[in-house]
């Protein structure tokens, strides 16, 4: 059997990494390509899902935090900071603290998720909550790691990048070449960045032949990529991605442009309607910002832009545990809140609809 080394083993020959690099891993990468019948069925499509909610800590973070703190214990870092909207501070907390070396993230005052803030805690970061949002948060762990002795891991550092463009790898040795269209959701626009370099890299190998084109998603309320123009007070139910001003714009904008790609924006609405269709029919758990893949296909597909037939892989980049609560919403806005009974079989039985068999 051959058991999963993480990233940076399993793809040691296409990082940047040497035998002086010590491999900090939580076994992240290897997360399963999952054949969504139901959403193929909704759009005539081919479509996969890249579950990254199966990493770790829980996010697709997991992949770019192997190698940047591997890479920063390798130059002797001792403590790492990084802006967070959650997720980078959960993988940040559990990689540093696995290292033995401190973390501290600086994440948006009552922003962040539940399971995410729980997670750093957790950890042993030191976490503050700045009053400020993400935009101020990076701006400040930015400033700090010029000027003091702690290594930035968010991913303006390409280390980060690096470890994260492994997913696109993973994808074209299940569906041995790239798909025509790869969904992704952008804030930073890191993660957009980084599959569409390791597609790139497959090509280049001659892994691969075909270069998805990478279509983006940014909530309506926070969409400075779709607008053109930074968002001073980004908004959105979707806290994952509420950035104004993504740190690795340049980047996607040529992403895009090489790939043929599109970047759009999605209402709130649509965002919990497609986290409903992936939780309920494709049998999927993710957090509101991983949705808007499904909700921007979708969109895309109604507006007759994905042809039938076209294999399509959206990544889903966080695990539904993280920001459980928006399950327990219904459409039209009400609590779920589950029947109670008594303990009573036949009454029991009546609630489920079932008739005693003969
Ligand atoms: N999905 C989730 C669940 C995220 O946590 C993030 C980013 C993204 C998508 C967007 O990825 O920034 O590479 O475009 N979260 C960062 C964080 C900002 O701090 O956890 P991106």
């Amino acid at each position: 059997a051959h058991l999963w080394r993480g990233v940076i083993r399993e793809f040691a020959d296409r990082l940047d990494v040497s035998d002086a690099t010590p491999v900090i891993t939580l076994g992240e990468g290897g997360t399963p390509l999952i054949p969504a019948r139901a959403l193929s069925e909704r759009t005539g499509a081919d479509v996969w899902v890249k579950y990254e909610g199966m990493n770790p800590t829980g996010s697709f973070k997991d992949r770019g935090m192997t190698m940047a703190i591997s890479k920063a214990v390798e130059h002797g870092a001792k403590a790492v900071i990084c802006a967070s909207t959650g997720n980078t501070s959960a993988s940040a907390a559990a990689y540093a603290t696995h290292a033995g070396i401190t973390a501290a993230v600086l994440v948006p005052e009552g922003k962040i998720a539940m399971g995410k803030l729980s997670q750093a805690v957790a950890h042993n970061a030191q976490l503050l909550q700045v009053q400020g949002n993400f935009d101020d948060c990076l701006d400040i762990a930015r400033e700090l790691a010029a000027n003091y002795p702690v290594h930035l891991v968010n991913s303006v550092n390409p280390d980060r990048i690096e470890g994260q463009k492994t997913a696109a790898f993973e994808v074209v040795n299940v569906l041995g070449d790239g798909p025509d269209f790869h969904f992704i959701p952008v804030g930073n626009a890191g993660n957009y960045t980084a599959y569409h370099r390791g597609y790139r890299e497959e090509i280049a190998r001659g892994a691969a032949s075909t270069l998805p084109r990478m279509f983006g998603f940014q909530a309506s309320g926070s969409a400075p990529i779709v607008l053109g123009e930074p968002v001073r007070h980004p908004e959105t139910i979707a806290s994952a991605i509420r950035i104004g001003n993504p740190a690795s714009w340049e980047l996607a904008l040529s992403a895009r442009d090489d790939s043929d790609g599109y970047f759009g924006a999605i209402d709130d609405d649509k965002i919990l309607e497609a986290h409903r269709i992936l939780s309920a029919e494709v049998g999927i758990f993710v957090e509101p910002a991983s949705a808007i893949s499904v909700a921007g296909l979708l969109e895309r597909s109604e507006a007759g832009a994905i042809p039938k037939g076209a294999r399509v892989v959206l990544t889903v980049t966080g695990h539904g545990l993280k920001d459980p609560q928006w399950a327990l919403r219904a459409a039209d806005g009400s609590d779920v809140t589950p029947t109670i009974v008594p303990v009573d079989v036949p009454e029991i039985a009546g609630v489920l609809g079932l008739a005693a068999s003969a």
